[in-house]
């Protein structure tokens, strides 16, 4: 394997809180303050929670660690590791790159167009680019997935606007639907505040890793837990606010569908900010002497807690209001405006609920945007200003089609029905092409690949070597010693213990996230149907 020389004034986190802060701002965005609650209330409560927990301890944490390791042992953007660590030949790689061919010559014959022709596209590159398209696949899923992500943010800056001057005054949810697509309809306003979103994403990057990225996290990530604590605080004591922690904390499994299993799976992959590099980009930033495997505990943990927290502060709140919980996607922008309305001091809650909403999506913003930067920066030797704005006003733009796609579509006709004509779904808008583009098929991609890679390729062998810098040997403890507490007693830190933190990571890297994630992403894209 080549390894390139490491650049010697690479910035780094002043130090393991820095990242872990950073780290945890990226995992918690949208995805677990708009989407988690949503989706626990669609399928069922309680007992989706506690599958969606198992998911983040048993793939979350081990791709998380895969990632952090690989960023920090390579000091590089996801495209410069992938580059570094890919052997000359690889044959997993050929295979991989084979399998796709097949798969888009047999969705061709099924008149597929647009997805075969990407199959096609994607299998040849594999076999070209081997290992290295991963890399590839990151920075693009970045870029795209920023583009998107930075309309929706750029909502939440919008009703914060709308919450504070008391225009959020509605008694039911169809008045709040109303006002809510008539929002997302007034293009220009929606481009208005995309554009303060990405404004906001390219200050911070501009400023660095430590004095930007850093330093916006350690006021962010407190005062969003500081916000949600008051908000479930208000929840919780309003009369009727019981039937709604009942809801999300009394596990009733007949409820609970095998497709809720893999909604539960695919979701702790979106929301941990794991398949397409943020956490290799971070990590490339971490010291030496920092603990990879307590960082990725941190970082799961606070993400998971904030989930659990979301549903903690919105369901209450539905319940003691006569809502419906089953609300979907407009549960945040339609359900809780309407909910807090009827609360006295409604425009309060109203405000400090969408100032968290978008807070979240920032922290998370800036992370996509520095996968992008970190590219320019590293591989094409440009200055970190040129790099943020640039890629900041080229990801704008794009953005600006997904904003126009998602109300005003029909207004342009002509990339509509090419869109229709490659990829079906006449009705599917650029905005819903980009996230099931990323979401459901780049980012789980993106993290089978990574377990492959580092279960197989770069080999759990020299990741743990990584791993074992900096974690006073935290991953040789023996894992039965670690949870009766022995850690410290020397008779029990022996290298002859087979059970121990690495071995039991490494069978989680090549052998069962591989196969659960397989299964999630062949769920997702509908090839897998199980019936409940
Ligand atoms: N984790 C973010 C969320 O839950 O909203 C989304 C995200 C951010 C995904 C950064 C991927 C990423 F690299």
């Amino acid at each position: 394997m080549k390894e390139k020389s490491v650049t010697p004034e690479r910035e780094k986190w002043s130090g393991q809180l820095g990242f872990i802060l950073a780290a945890a701002g990226s995992a918690i965005g949208l995805g677990s303050i708009w989407r988690f609650p949503y989706i626990t209330g669609e399928n069922g409560g309680g007992a989706f929670m506690l599958v969606y927990l198992l998911c983040c301890a048993a793939v979350g944490i081990p791709v998380m660690i895969c990632e952090i390791a690989l960023g920090r042992h390579t000091q590089r953007n996801p495209i410069g590791c992938f580059n570094q660590l890919t052997p000359p030949a690889s044959l997993l790689a050929h295979f991989l790159g084979g399998g796709m061919v097949l798969t888009g010559i047999a969705l061709l014959c099924f008149h597929a167009i647009g997805w075969g022709v990407t199959a096609l596209i994607f299998g040849g590159l594999v076999f070209w680019k081997s290992w290295r398209i991963v890399g590839i696949m990151g920075v693009v899923a970045g870029f795209l997935i920023l583009s998107y992500y930075s309309v929706i943010g750029g909502w939440a800056i919008g009703y914060v606007v709308k919450a504070a001057s008391n225009q959020l005054t509605f008694e039911t949810v169809a008045q709040a639907k109303t006002t809510y697509l008539d929002f997302i309809g007034s293009t220009g306003r929606v481009i208005g505040f995309h554009f303060v979103f990405m404004l906001l994403c390219v200050a911070i990057i501009y400023k660095g890793v430590q004095k930007g990225i850093e330093t916006a996290c350690k006021f962010m990530v407190p005062l969003l837990f500081i916000i949600m604590l008051v908000l479930i605080l208000r929840a919780l004591t309003l009369p009727g606010a019981a039937a709604g922690v009942s809801f999300c904390f009394t596990p009733d499994f007949s409820k609970l569908t095998a497709q809720g299993v893999l909604v539960a799976l695919g979701h702790a992959f979106f929301t941990l900010s794991l398949g397409m590099g943020a956490m290799i980009t971070y990590g490339s930033y971490l010291g030496k002497n920092e603990n990879i495997f307590a960082s990725g505990v941190w970082i799961t943990g606070l993400d998971t807690l904030v989930s659990v927290l979301s549903c903690l502060m919105i369901f209450p709140a539905v319940f003691a209001m006569g809502f419906e919980p089953g609300e979907g996607p407009g549960l945040v922008f339609q359900v809780v405006p309407a909910v807090f309305h009827r609360l006295p001091a409604g425009p309060l809650w109203g405000t400090l609920f969408f100032i968290l909403l978008a807070v979240a999506a920032l922290a998370s913003g800036i992370s996509l945007l520095e996968v992008v930067t970190a590219y320019f920066v590293d591989e094409k030797k440009w200055t970190r200003h040129r790099a943020a704005i640039v890629t900041g006003i080229a990801i704008f733009l794009l953005g600006g089609l997904s904003a126009v796609s998602i109300e005003n579509w029909d207004k342009l006709p002509a990339i509509q029905k090419a869109v229709a004509a490659c990829f079906g779904g006449a009705r599917a808008s650029f905005f819903d092409l980009v996230d099931n583009l990323t979401c459901n098929w780049m980012l789980p991609l993106g993290g089978l690949f990574i377990c492959l890679f580092t279960g197989w390729i770069w080999g759990t062998r020299n990741a743990i070597g990584e791993i074992r810098h900096g974690s006073k040997n935290f991953a040789d403890v023996h894992l039965l010693s670690l949870m009766a507490g022995l850690k410290d007693d020397p008779s029990h830190n022996s290298s002859t213990h087979p059970l121990t933190l690495a071995s039991m990571w490494g069978i989680f890297v090549r052998f069962i996230c591989p196969v659960a994630i397989l299964i999630t992403f062949l769920h997702t894209i509908g090839w897998l149907n199980l019936k409940p």
